[in-house]
């Protein structure tokens, strides 16, 4: 039963809906004003343009690890050639963002599990291993605890993963990002300087078509896109060494209609998960391995890619 004070509030608002079903006209204006004002506001913030790109001081070139799709690979790549990169280029610093800040990789896949110093800038100071210095929300919550934050924190989150670590002079600062085309990635290309995105996929359809929404995100915002990178793209039988293609081969397919390379293509092997869950990377847990030579072929490849891509003198 309705209470008296609900049942004259029913009343009231039925007489409103009465009131507006008898004049539609007025109110079909009121709403088409409505309408060519929002329009008119969204046209003056288009005006208004995107957000400047802005670069991290002292770091020279920033490369997108991403893809569509979930599980991909796209931790292992980033962590792989991050320490591939250091070994095809000693001389050169580089450096590790994990971005994924709902499901952080990099503590775990570089053997980092300890917490930032600040130092007298109030900066946080990146966490080295194997030469990398590497900066991930994994290393600022503890290791088990959940992240469950709406979109506007994760943005300040990730500000300040960028913005406030004392990054000093880097040549290459790899950014591993979460799956998806979401938030994180309109975030980081929006606002950042960004050299490139290495397409990280695994051969199935499934994946493919989820990688060819991210690269049209890419293109869409002028990243350049450094090339895909085929992962798990065949299995050896253990018993017979035959080497087969579990997922078939669309790959090929997809990077002739977005005009790109496949820059490698990875085995997908016992050794590569172990030795990133691990937390050494199969580039320095087995450094003569094929799989090794290929994640250093792909450090070449990112080289040469940057080479041609312009560089921050900031
Ligand atoms: N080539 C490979 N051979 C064997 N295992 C692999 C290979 N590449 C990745 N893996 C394993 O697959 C799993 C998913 O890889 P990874 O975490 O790198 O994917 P991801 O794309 O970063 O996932 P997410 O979207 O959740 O961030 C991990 O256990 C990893 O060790
Ligand atoms: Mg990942």
């Amino acid at each position: 039963m309705l209470n008296i004070t609900a049942k004259s509030r029913l009343g009231k608002h039925l007489r409103q809906l009465q009131y507006m079903w008898q004049r539609p006209k007025e109110y079909g204006t009121t709403i088409d004003s409505t309408r060519a004002s929002q329009e008119a506001r969204q046209r003056e913030i288009m005006a208004r343009g995107l957000p400047k790109r802005k670069r991290i001081k002292d770091v020279k070139q920033i490369l997108l690890v991403a893809s569509g799709k979930g599980g991909v690979g796209k931790s292992t790549t980033a962590v792989n050639l991050a320490t591939a990169l250091k070994i095809v280029e000693p001389g050169k610093s580089i450096g590790l963002l994990d971005a994924d800040v709902f499901g952080p990789s990099v503590p775990l896949m570089m053997n980092i599990h300890e917490s930032p110093m600040v130092n007298q800038e109030n900066l946080m100071e990146p966490l080295v291993n194997y030469g990398v210095k590497c900066m991930s929300m994994g290393f600022l919550i503890g290791e088990a605890s959940p992240v469950v934050w709406r979109g506007l924190m994760v943005m300040s989150a990730l500000d300040k993963l960028i913005n406030q670590v004392a990054w000093g002079p880097l040549d290459y600062l790899i950014i591993d990002t979460p799956p998806g085309t979401g938030d994180t990635h309109l975030s980081l290309v929006q606002n950042l300087f960004i050299a490139g995105a290495l397409l990280v996929t695994t051969p199935q359809k499934v994946a493919l078509e989820v990688t060819r929404r991210g690269a049209n995100m890419f293109k869409k915002l002028d990243i350049p896109v450094a090339g895909i990178v085929e992962n798990m793209s065949t299995v050896t039988c253990p018993k017979c060494m035959t080497e087969i293609s579990l997922f078939g081969n669309a790959t090929l397919s997809l990077a002739k209609e977005l005009g790109v390379d496949i820059l490698q293509r990875i085995p997908m092997l016992e050794s590569i998960a172990e030795s990133s869950d691990s937390g050494k990377p199969i580039v320095l847990a087995a450094p003569k391995s094929r799989q090794a030579e290929i994640y250093k072929g792909l450090a070449k490849d990112v080289v040469t890619f940057l080479s041609r891509q312009e560089i921050n003198t900031e």
